[in-house]
């Protein structure tokens, strides 16, 4: 079995070393992003490991089939940059990889400790020998209600890491996790923006969570009450959270990714004009934290990202 491996950074490059011969896979190291310019270099492979830097297209996917790739895998948990519904109809497998939900979990309470604490206004002085009290006192956990949207693996693991703070946890989701049984509080979507100082949000990017946070939710949110995005930049209108900050109703923002980042992120932009105003103007902001879409990146995290996109590929390639 041959798996096409494009855009491995090196951190990844071990991990492919160590499991590939664990799962009888031979790895084919394509140091770009796939593009239709750069679909030829996976000819001869069986199965093709990618992330979500590009869209794979219908007519990549066409591309990838003729040429004998059976399976794409993305070492990812979102996989809204595959034509999932066009692969399946052409008979392609697609499998993203699901990894240790602390990772994102961790970060995602980590970053509701910065906003909390104005760790990010705190840093900036701090550095320059400023250390005055006045605008940094903080907020306690332990003293608010979080309100966590989505509740899958991560989402619940959040509010398990929760439970050590003592704070009140409410909790939005189309299905119920029977495992926060008396753990969170469920409720409406309104309610939990309504009566929440801290709101995470923890769903995947479909047509349906576009821009679920927009300028009618954000009006919902309690004033003063501080937004964490560690899921998807699409979940948020950044229009409507750049107002609610500037008219002080939001207390701030923890943003892991911002809508567009996927063209910025991940790549060296130092000195030059982002192409994403939302970029430029929320990273102005002192009281908006934003990191560039690492809440995943653990030595834990990407372990798993690598074996699971093996493995997956693996068993569908021996059963298919
Ligand atoms: C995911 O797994 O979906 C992530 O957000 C992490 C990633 C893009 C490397």
């Amino acid at each position: 079995m041959r798996m096409a491996v494009y855009s491995a950074r090196e951190d990844e490059e071990p991990f492919f070393h160590h499991f590939a011969p664990e799962y009888g896979m031979e790895i084919v190291m394509i140091p770009t992003d796939p593009t239709p310019e750069t679909l030829e270099a996976a000819a001869g492979c069986d199965c093709v490991s990618i992330v979500t830097k590009t869209h794979i297209t219908p007519p990549m996917l066409d591309a990838y089939k003729a040429m004998g790739v059976r399976f794409l895998s993305t070492r990812t948990v979102g996989f809204e940059h595959i034509d999932v519904d066009y692969a399946e109809k052409i008979g392609m497998g697609v499998g993203n990889v699901g990894y240790t939900p602390y990772s994102v979990a961790e970060y995602a309470v980590m970053m509701m400790m910065m906003a909390m604490r104005h760790m990010k206004t705190m840093t900036v002085r701090a550095m320059g020998q400023d250390y005055g009290l006045d605008v940094i006192r903080g907020r306690l956990i332990h003293d608010a209600t979080v309100g966590i949207v989505g509740t899958g693996k991560i989402g619940a693991t959040v509010a398990t890491i929760l439970q050590g703070f003592g704070c009140k946890v409410l909790a939005y989701d189309l299905y119920q996790n029977p495992a926060l049984e008396g753990m969170v509080e469920y409720v409406s979507m309104e309610e939990l923006l309504r009566q929440s100082d801290i709101v995470t949000l923890h769903a995947p990017a479909t047509a349906d969570s576009f821009h679920m946070m927009n300028a009618q939710t954000i009006a919902m949110m309690k004033k003063g009450a501080v937004l964490v995005n560690t899921a998807r930049g699409d979940l948020v209108d950044s229009e409507a959270l750049i107002t609610a900050i500037e008219e002080e109703h939001l207390g701030g923002a923890a943003l892991d990714l911002v809508e567009g980042d996927r063209l910025i992120y991940y790549r060296e932009k130092k000195g030059q004009q982002l192409k994403n105003r939302y970029m430029s103007i929320l990273n102005g902001l002192p009281n908006v934290i934003m990191t560039p879409h690492m809440a995943f990146f653990t030595d834990h995290s990407v372990s798993d990202m690598v074996e699971n996109s093996i493995r997956s590929s693996a068993e569908y390639l021996q059963s298919n």
